[in-house]
């Protein structure tokens, strides 16, 4: 039942957050506003700021109201989340109007006719009319007791049979015209029945209601299978064939997995997959994958093994980016070609279903075939192209840390195919960057760069993984960015003095002395510069260690995480971006590298 918007905005004005938030998370006044460290992804730095009206965390992106607060911080469901805030706040629910009332009742009646069809179609199918339907089932494989699990059925050939069987129980021509069971005639005609002469598959809700059916043709013709027109019961977006039975396959530890047809569900679950699932005559909708993380964080999707199932992948996997987080994931299968789940499994048995949902591949592996399979990439354009649909597929992943991390990936797994062709695409391997300064100048940067870490460590979670990307010179820079790292990893406060004394304790000593020798060190790297003034030295001196090629895609990157969060602290990072590749082609980027910010 939907609550009116006015009733949820006022519950939230009338919630403060940060009390909400402070009893799972220590907040500290911050401005006008609180700050602490984030309730939903384990950090030692405070990035979890919450606001008048909503709260966002800068780590994990995690993002909400007091509503979305509770669901996560406690597993409310939305219902439960607004009863406990109003309860709180001395609000009362309100209750649904007649007008909601009423069409909440005509659902239930709705459901009540879809019941008594499946019941009627159902029996139809062990009736003497019904025999060759049976026997076709039979044929295909089902046990009796599969084909009454799923409540199969028999829609016969003559006219009006449908409408017999429920007229007994007191269910109008208009309720079937509803439901979606007669077609209304034209013209005056009476109503024609939808489905005849067809095997029926009633497709239920989560809860394991009858909402629509789908028939299929006995033998071959066209069109093969039909299913029933969207009514109010029956969004064929929003379901999936079997998910009453793949809840309780999952619950029971069944691994989830969506495959394309009727026939595969019922040959897998009657095989043993409990967790099988099939999209409703589509391909599968972000809706559908809602549903499949309702019931599993990692569900698999089966796909074809021929092009036109890489492609329904592919597109599955552009569905899924923008919704996928550290909690949830897809993973990818693929059958044997010209094979479905159920020629499989009749074919060859369960195991060797079970053999291709062990080579089922994680998301982020899978990702990089689903893009580059049949793209071409014998030229410079033709490779670049590759490699901005390979980063645009990364960041269209909302969650920004995953985002960073599966353009990584693919990346890598893009290196790997095309640079120099050296070791295999499972081999370790690091990316080559040209160098673009005399190796004294390099060292020399890096030097600067060490420096303002040194002191200014509070400057590392945002940072932090700008500075891993970076090439540094063997020897102290690239043992001091390693040691400095894994400290910001584990310390328990974050501060110069005490990064300092753990180098040394490293034995370190030397490095740290070499980094903070005076002579030539920007003004950034003073204990005393302020914040704004470190921030645009790190960058100043990062952006000229980094190669061209890496700027120009850091570039890209900046434009798109800038016109997707329009957030200050990215424009100011495209700005310097742009300033520092129009210095390296004006040919500055060989000058004395000693240039305070
Ligand atoms: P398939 O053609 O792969 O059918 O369509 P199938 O499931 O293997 O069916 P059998 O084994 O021949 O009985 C996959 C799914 O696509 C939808 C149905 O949901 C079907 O299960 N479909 C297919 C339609 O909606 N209409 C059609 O005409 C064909
Ligand atoms: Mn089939």
């Amino acid at each position: 039942m939907a609550l009116p918007p006015a009733f949820l905005d006022e519950l939230r004005a009338r919630t403060p957050l940060p009390g909400l938030i402070g009893r799972k998370t220590r907040l500290v006044k911050s401005g006008r506003n609180w700050k602490g460290c984030c309730p939903f992804h384990g950090e030692k730095t405070p990035s979890f700021y919450v606001y008048d009206d909503h709260f966002h965390c800068f780590g994990c992106g995690a993002h909400g109201d007091a509503i979305t607060f509770l669901m996560r911080a406690e597993g409310a469901s939305f219902p439960e989340a607004v009863e406990r805030l109003a309860a709180e706040a001395g609000m009362e629910v309100p209750r649904p109007s007649a007008e909601q009332a009423a069409r909440e009742r005509r659902a239930r009646d709705l459901h009540a006719v879809m019941a008594a069809a499946a019941e009627a179609y159902h029996r139809r199918l062990f009736l003497p009319e019904g025999r060759p339907a049976l026997d076709y089932l039979l044929r295909r494989g089902l046990k009796e007791e599969t084909i009454r699990a799923f409540q199969l059925g028999w829609a016969p050939s003559g006219r009006g049979a449908i409408a017999a069987d429920l007229r007994g129980e007191g269910v109008s021509e208009e309720q079937l015209i509803e439901a979606g069971l007669l077609r209304p005639g034209e013209a005056g005609d009476p109503p024609r029945d939808f489905f005849y002469a067809r095997v029926m598959f009633p497709i239920r809700d989560r809860r394991g209601r009858v909402i629509a059916f789908g028939g299929r043709i006995l033998g071959d013709g066209q069109p093969k299978y039909v299913n029933s027109p969207e009514t109010p019961l029956f969004r064929k977006r929003m379901g999936l064939y079997g998910l009453d039975l793949a809840r309780e396959g999952a619950f029971r530890g069944a691994q989830v997995v969506a495959v394309e047809g009727y026939m595969d569900v019922i040959a897998l679950h009657q095989a043993g997959f409990t967790g099988a699932v099939a999209p409703l005559g589509t391909a599968l909708t972000a809706e559908q994958l809602e549903e499949l993380w309702r019931i599993s964080p990692e569900p698999c999707l089966c796909f074809d093994g021929d092009a036109a199932g890489a492609r329904a992948a592919a597109r599955a996997a552009e569905v899924a980016l923008p919704l996928i987080s550290t909690e949830r994931t897809l993973r990818f299968a693929t059958l044997p070609a010209g094979e479905d789940p159920d020629t499989l499994t009749a074919r060859r048995g369960p195991a060797a279903f079970q053999a291709v949902l062990d080579g089922a591949r994680p998301m982020a592996e899978a990702l990089y075939g689903l893009i580059a399979e049949g793209r071409p990439s014998a030229t410079p354009e033709q490779r670049a192209a590759l490699r901005n649909r390979l980063t645009g597929a990364a960041w269209a992943i909302t969650d920004k840390a995953l985002a960073a991390e599966y353009r990584r990936v693919l990346l890598d797994r893009f290196f790997a195919a095309f640079r120099g062709g050296r070791g295999g695409p499972a081999a370790p391997r690091r990316i080559a960057r040209p160098a673009i300064a005399e190796p004294a100048t390099r060292a020399e940067r890096a030097r600067m760069l060490l420096a303002i870490l040194l002191r200014h460590p509070w400057l590392l979670p945002q940072v932090e993984e700008a500075v891993g990307l970076l090439d540094l010179p063997d020897g102290p820079p690239a043992q001091l960015r390693a040691a400095i790292l894994a400290w910001h990893g584990g310390a328990e406060r974050v501060d110069s003095e005490g990064l300092i004394a753990h180098l040394a304790r490293c034995g370190l000593e030397d490095a740290v002395a070499w980094a903070l020798a005076p002579a030539g060190l920007p003004l950034a790297a003073r204990a005393e510069a302020l914040p704004g003034e470190v921030e645009e030295g790190f960058w100043h001196f990062f952006l000229r260690l980094r190669g061209e090629a890496d700027l120009i895609e850091d570039q890209q990157e900046a434009r798109r995480i800038l016109a997707e969060t329009n957030d200050p602290a990215a424009q100011r990072r495209l700005i310097l971006l742009t300033e520092a590749l129009e210095a390296i082609r004006r040919g500055e980027a060989a000058a004395a590298s000693g240039d305070a910010a």
